[in-house]
C-alpha cells in the first residue's frame, strides 16, 4: 500500500532528527513494507524566516492531504521578538486546530537498558510500557468564560471554565479503548468525580460507553491525584491511562520522568476520521533545543519512536512498527548512547549515528 506522509522539520534540533526519521522510513521503503510518499515543507520560524507566518495555508493543505504528518520542533531565541499571533508555536497550534488533534498519546516506555537512568528505582520501572492518552482541545484550557475582572472592592478575579460536552468524553474515550485492545486491554479513567461536575459527567460516559461498547476492555475508574501517586508508586499497574486536558498536561509529564531523557519520548496527535483515515500528527514531545542545535547531539530516537508509532496506528504497519522498536530496543542494550542519556564515563554518538545504529539493527535478521 501507499502512504502519504507531510514532514515538517522546523526549527533548531527539528530538522536533525527529521532527517534520522526520514533515513528509517526510507529503510522501509527500499524494504518493501510500504510506497512512502513524503512531501517535505517549513514550519514555525523557518517558515516565518521565508513567508512571514508560521504555517503557510499550502503547508496546511498538505497536512490536510497526508495520512500523517511527522512534526520535528519549532521555536528558538531567534524568533522571541515576533508578535505572539505568529510565533514559531502558533504554526503548531494552527496544525493541531485545524487538524481537529482531540488526542493527544504519550507513551511512556521504559528500555531496560536506560532503567538505572529513570528518577525511580529500576525495578519500578524496568520493562514499562503505559500510554497516557490526553483529551487536547476542550476542558479548563479552552472553556469560555476565561477571564481576570477587577471587582469593586478592587481585587481582581480570575475565571478559567471546565466544560465538557458527552461528545468529547465519548471519542476520547474510545480512542483509549481502542488502543487498549491492541496492547493489554486494561483502561484507568482518571478524573475527580468528588469534586467536579465534570468529573462525574467524564466518569457517567466512559462507564456507559464501556458497556455498550467495549466490555472485553479491562476498565478502571481512578481519582486524578491518586492517579499521580500510583504512577510514581507502581506505574507497571496501568497499560492505558485516558484523561482530560488539565490532568492530562500534569499526568503526562510525570510518567515522562519516570523514563529518563526527553529525547526518547515520542507522542502522537490523532483527530477525527474523514474518509476512513484518522488525521494524525507525530512529534518528539521536547523542543527545539537550541542549546544543542547544530552540533550533531541530539538525540532522534523520540521523533523516530514517533515514527514507529505513524506505522503502527496511522498506516496499521504493526509488523514494521514492532521491528523498529526491537530495533531501539537492541541498539540501547548495545550501548549506543547519544549525550543525554550516555551517563558519565560513557562514549556518546552523534544524531546521524544514532540514526545509522537503528537501520543496522533493522538490517540484522
Ligand atoms: P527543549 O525540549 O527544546 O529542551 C529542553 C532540554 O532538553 C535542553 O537542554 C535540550 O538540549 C534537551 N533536549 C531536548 N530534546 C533533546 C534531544 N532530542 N536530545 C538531547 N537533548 C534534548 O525545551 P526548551 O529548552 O524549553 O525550549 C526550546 C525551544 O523549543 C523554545 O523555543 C520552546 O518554545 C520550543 N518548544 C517547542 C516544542 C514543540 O515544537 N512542540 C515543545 C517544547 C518547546
Ligand atoms: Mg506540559
Amino acid at each position: 500500500a501507499s502512504y502519504k506522509i507531510l514532514l515538517l522539520p522546523g526549527d533548531g534540533i527539528g530538522p536533525e532528527v527529521a532527517h534520522e526519521a526520514e533515513k528509517v522510513l526510507a529503510w522501509f521503503g527500499r524494504a518493501g513494507l510500504g510506497t512512502f510518499e513524503t512531501e517535505t515543507d517549513l514550519v514555525g520560524g523557518a517558515a516565518i524566516d521565508a513567508h512571514g507566518v508560521p504555517l503557510t495555508e499550502a503547508a496546511l493543505g498538505l497536512a490536510k492531504a497526508a495520512d500523517a504528518v511527522l512534526f520535528g520542533a519549532v521555536g528558538g531565541p531567534k524568533w522571541a521578538g515576533v508578535p505572539y499571533a505568529v510565533r514559531p508555536e502558533a504554526g503548531l497550534l494552527r496544525l493541531r486546530k485545524d487538524l481537529g488533534l482531540f488526542a493527544n498519546l504519550r507513551p511512556a516506555i521504559c528500555y531496560p537498558a536506560l532503567a538505572a537512568a529513570s528518577s525511580l528505582k529500576p525495578e519500578l520501572v524496568e520493562g514499562l510500557d503505559l500510554m497516557i492518552v490526553r483529551e487536547l482541545t476542550g476542558g479548563v484550557y479552552f472553556g469560555e468564560p476565561k477571564e481576570i475582572v477587577t471587582l469593586e472592592d478592587g481585587q481582581r478575579r480570575a475565571v478559567d471554565t471546565q466544560i465538557y460536552t458527552t461528545g468529547e468524553i465519548e471519542r476520547i474515550a474510545a480512542v483509549a479503548f481502542d488502543l487498549a485492545r491492541k496492547r493489554r486491554n486494561k483502561v484507568a479513567s482518571a478524573e475527580k468525580h468528588n469534586v467536579m461536575k465534570s468529573g462525574v459527567l467524564w466518569k457517567d460516559v466512559v462507564t456507559r460507553l464501556h458497556a455498550e461498547h467495549y466490555a472485553d476492555v479491562g476498565l478502571e475508574h481512578v481519582l486524578a491525584d491518586n492517579c499521580a501517586m500510583q504512577l510514581v508508586r507502581n506505574p507497571k499497574q496501568y497499560d492505558v491511562v485516558v484523561t482530560d486536558n488539565l490532568f492530562g498536561d500534569i499526568l503526562s509529564d510525570v510518567a515522562a520522568m519516570l523514563t529518563g531523557s526527553l529525547g526518547m519520548l515520542p507522542s502522537a496527535s490523532l483527530g477525527a476520521v474523514e474518509n476512513g483515515t484518522r488525521r494524525a500528527l507525530y512529534e518528539p514531545v521536547h523542543g527545539s533545543a537550541p542549546d544543542i542545535a547544530g552540533q550533531n547531539a541530539a538525540n532522534p530516537l523520540a521523533m523516530i519512536g514517533s515514527l514507529a508509532m505513524a506505522l503502527r496506528y496511522s498506516f496499521g504497519l504493526s509488523d514494521a512498527a514492532d521491528r523498529l522498536d526491537a530495533a531501539i530496543t537492541r541498539t540501547l542494550a548495545g550501548g549506543t548512547r547519544t549525550r543525554d542519556i550516555a551517563g558519565t564515563g560513557v562514549n556518546a554518538v552523534g544524531t546521524g549515528e544514532m540514526g545509522d545504529a537503528i537501520i543496522r539493527e533493522l538490517e540484522a535478521p
